[in-house]
């Protein structure tokens, strides 16, 4: 099962893959390294460790790329979306000088396994951002961090690099692009070639200690001698992130367009949410696939079915040559509340080392956060240590940070609102609905074949009314973003770490 039923242009990697999950937790009292997460980020931990001769064991509960990876866009980018002009504020000159170098290593370890590998689709192009308002001045103030923040970058005049509707842009040299499904396949096959094993488990908690126990949904419990949560965002009760980051939902459309008809780079603008956009190589030379993002809402809150007509929409208006469009898919990205994501020590569990808070650069982030995970197990220092810590207090992002955290807590009233739909009979098929019984929320979903899924509607994480969402089908939580299938109520994102509760429609009178 992937996060989502929307299905994106990536191969999956899953059916390739499958074969080296093990189901039992291999056997040995204590485990050298337990990396939990099949994503970008718990792989490129793994591989990293597995070079420098550690055993590692990857735990994941659905797959290899089952989570956000392999719903990415796959830009590359050192030019970070949240720009330099606010992450100089976050973190300084140093600190944003700190993180495109950081980025842009991470780029050239992706290149490098990569080579390796001809079909992974790896390709330096420009980067540009522009102005979605022609706001000039704006975009002299981030070229100029940029430029402080060690980046190459020039100014193009509207007309000479991308189409003259665009207005001026920035260009950033050296981003790159990817296949996401390809890469992910190359760096599990590192993985497993390098003795790495592959265990099929759902981890429910995970507490610290010389050798931090990782308790499964079954009840086994697995020792190791140091643990990576790389499941995307910490699900184990540790407290450090997740007041700082807010999740987002994120919207792709894909088309085609003629070969050479548009700039084979990564373009994104200044709008709030922005818009990205990149090229993919097809079947037939003639065609590039254009795949353009955006439309981001907090998950749970301002479900939009209109999203993907407004994205297409969108990229019509500005790429006319656009022949049609075959695919759209929805995922979840998490939005660090000063730019960057929290990467190493747990700061409430000894041994356990945390990778999230991976915002729209989450595959550099992912790949940086594996390098430098990898740095503290083995107990050496890292210039990136202190720059992606996860105890840091983002205080420059005071008013961002409470904002979202006001926010989070105004969802509980949701308790005290009316339900959306007082019977069961008011739900149509395809389609959920939060009822109340007594002092209970109950979430029921009809499916098309008419029949009735029910659970309790209070997140398991910490207690918010869960929302259905049209677009995906599943229960989402306003509150931190966790969300849950709409049938059985297992956990699709986290932090939540236990399924709804079931609910039993027929014990009512
Ligand atoms: C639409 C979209 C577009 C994006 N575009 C870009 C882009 O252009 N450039 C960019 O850099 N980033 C982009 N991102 C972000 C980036 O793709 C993600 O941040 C990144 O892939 C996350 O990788 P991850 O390894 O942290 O998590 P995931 O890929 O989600 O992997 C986590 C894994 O952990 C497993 N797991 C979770 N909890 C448990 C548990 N309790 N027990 C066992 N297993 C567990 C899951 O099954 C999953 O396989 C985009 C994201 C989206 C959604
Ligand atoms: S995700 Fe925190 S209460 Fe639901």
């Amino acid at each position: 099962m992937s996060t989502a039923r929307t299905i994106p242009v990536w191969s999956p990697v899953g059916d390739a893959t499958s074969d080296w999950f093990e189901t039992l937790p291999p056997a040995g009292a204590v485990h050298d390294v337990v990396v939990v997460g099949a994503g970008i980020a718990g792989l490129t931990t793994a591989a990293c460790l597995l070079r420098e001769g550690r055993q590692v064991l990857v735990v994941d509960r659905e797959g290899v790329g089952a989570g956000e990876t392999l719903r990415t866009t796959a830009h590359l980018a050192s030019a970070l979306d949240d720009r330099f002009t606010l992450l100089q504020r976050h973190h300084g000159k140093d600190g944003a000088r700190l993180a495109a170098a950081s980025h842009a290593v991470a780029i050239d370890w992706i290149e490098g396994l990569a080579a390796g590998v001809p079909d992974c689709g790896f390709r330096r192009v420009p980067g540009y951002l522009y102005s979605h308002t022609g706001d000039e001045q704006g975009l002299r103030r981030e070229m100029e961090a940029a430029r402080e923040s060690g980046l190459e970058v020039h100014w193009c005049e509207a007309g000479e690099a991308l189409p003259a509707r665009f207005g001026p842009a920035i260009r950033f040299a050296a981003q790159a692009r990817i296949d996401a499904g390809a890469y992910m396949l190359a760096l599990a096959r590192e993985v497993r070639d390098a003795g790495g094993r592959f265990l099929r488990a759902d981890v429910r908690r995970i507490t610290g200690g010389d050798e931090p126990p990782l308790h499964l949904a079954d009840d086994t419990v697995l020792r190791a001698r140091a643990v990576v949560a790389a499941g995307n965002v910490p699900f184990h009760g540790t407290t450090a992130t997740f007041p700082k980051q807010a999740p987002y939902r994120t919207y792709v459309v894909a088309g085609r367009v003629p070969a050479g008809t548009v700039p084979d780079a990564l373009i994104w603008d200044d709008a709030d949410p922005y818009h990205y956009v990149r090229l993919r190589e097809t079947a037939e030379p003639a065609w590039m696939e254009i795949l353009v993002g955006g439309e981001d809402h907090k998950t749970g809150q301002d479900d939009d079915p209109e999203a993907y007509v407004r994205l297409q929409d969108w990229t019509r208006e500005r790429f006319p040559q656009v022949e049609s469009f075959h695919a759209a898919w929805s995922g979840q990205v998490l939005e660090p509340a000063d730019g960057l994501a929290f990467i190493g020590a747990d700061p409430h569990h000894d041994n356990v080392w945390l990778i999230t808070g991976d915002s729209g650069n989450g595959m550099t982030h992912g790949t940086l956060g594996g390098l430098l995970v990898a740095d503290l197990v083995q107990g050496r220092d890292n210039p990136w240590s202190a720059l992606y810590d996860p105890g840091r207090q983002p205080v420059r992002a005071g008013g961002e940070w409470i904002r979202e955290n006001a926010n989070a807590v105004m969802q509980y009233r949701d308790w005290v609102r009316p339900a959306q739909v007082s019977k069961v009979e008011e739900i149509a098929p395809g389609t959920g609905a939060v009822l109340r019984r007594g002092l209970h929320r109950v979430a029921v979903y009809r499916a098309g074949d008419g029949s009735l899924h029910a659970h309790s509607a209070r997140c398991t994480h910490m207690g918010c009314v869960v929302r259905w969402s049209g677009e995906e089908k599943s229960w989402d939580c306003p509150c931190h973003g966790s969300r849950f299938e709409a049938r059985t109520g297992v956990v699709l994102n986290g932090p939540a770490n236990a399924p709804l509760e079931p609910y039993a429609l027929e014990d009512e009178d």
